[in-house]
C-alpha cells in the first residue's frame, strides 16, 4: 500500500480534492447523486427510454451516443448504464485502461477526461459525450515520454497497475508543466492509484524523471 501521506492533484470534480479525496470525503451515495445529476441530463440528450416508478426515473433500452476517444469522434450504442470503461473495452477496442477492482479503489482504468484522471470504471459512458477522453494509447512513447521513463525504471513487475499510473502521471504532468516535483509532490499526484507489487520506488522515479525531461523539453 502506498504511504499514508498520498494525496492526489485536483480531478474530480472539484478543483483541490483528489479521486480518493472525494470518494474519502462524501459518501458513495454523495458520489452517486453527482454522477447521476450529470448522466441524467445526457440520458435526456441520448433519448434513453424513461420510466418513473414511485418517483424515481429509471433508464432503460439503449441510446446513441458519439464519444471523442483520443482525438477521434467513435459513435457507440450503449445501454444508459454502460460504465465508461466498459465502453472503451468492450465496445470500442480501447483495452489500454484496465479493469481490476471495478469500484474506484485501484486506478487500474484510470483515463483522461478533459484533462482529469479519473475512474473509468465509475464514470457513466453516457456522461462522456462530445467530451475528450484519452487513453495511454495515444501517449508519445519515444524518449523523454511517461512510457519511457516506466520502462527505463523498470517501474512494474506484473503490469496490471501500469497503464493506470502512465495514465495518471501524464495527467499530473500536464496539469503541472515546466515544474520539477519534489518526491512528495509525485507521491500526492499518483494518490489515486495502487501498486499491489508494491513497485512505488520505480514508479516515482519514473515521474520524477518524466518530469525532468518534460521540463527540458520546454513542454
Ligand atoms: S478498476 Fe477502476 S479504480 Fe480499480
Ligand atoms: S506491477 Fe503488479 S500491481 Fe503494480
Amino acid at each position: 500500500m502506498p504511504p499514508e501521506d498520498h494525496k492526489a492533484p485536483a480531478e474530480l470534480p472539484r478543483p483541490g480534492h483528489s479521486r480518493r479525496d472525494f470518494l474519502r470525503g462524501s459518501s458513495l451515495a454523495a458520489a452517486g447523486a453527482v454522477m447521476a445529476t450529470s448522466a441524467e441530463t445526457a440520458m435526456h440528450e441520448a433519448r434513453a427510454d424513461v420510466s418513473e416508478t414511485d418517483g424515481v426515473a429509471i433508464y432503460s433500452g439503449t441510446c446513441p451516443i458519439e464519444l471523442k476517444v483520443n482525438g477521434e469522434a467513435m459513435s457507440v450504442t450503449i445501454e444508459p448504464r454502460s460504465t465508461l470503461l466498459d465502453t472503451l473495452r468492450n465496445r470500442l477496442g480501447v483495452t489500454g485502461p484496465k479493469r481490476v477492482c471495478d469500484r474506484a479503489s485501484c486506478g487500474a482504468c484510470t483515463v483522461i477526461l478533459d484533462g482529469d484522471a479519473v475512474y473509468s470504471c465509475t464514470t457513466l459512458a453516457i456522461s462522456c459525450a462530445d467530451h475528450e477522453v484519452r487513453t495511454l494509447e495515444s501517449f508519445e512513447t519515444d524518449e523523454g515520454s511517461v512510457p519511457h521513463a516506466f520502462h527505463q525504471n523498470d517501474a512494474l513487475m506484473c503490469g496490471y497497475c501500469t497503464p493506470g499510473f502512465v495514465t495518471a502521471c501524464q495527467a499530473w504532468l500536464e496539469k503541472n508543466p515546466g515544474q520539477e516535483p519534489t518526491l512528495d509532490d509525485i507521491k500526492q499526484g499518483l494518490d489515486g492509484n495502487i501498486c499491489r507489487c508494491g513497485t512505488y520506488i520505480g514508479v516515482f522515479q519514473a515521474a520524477l524523471d518524466a518530469a525532468k525531461a518534460m521540463k527540458k523539453g520546454g513542454a
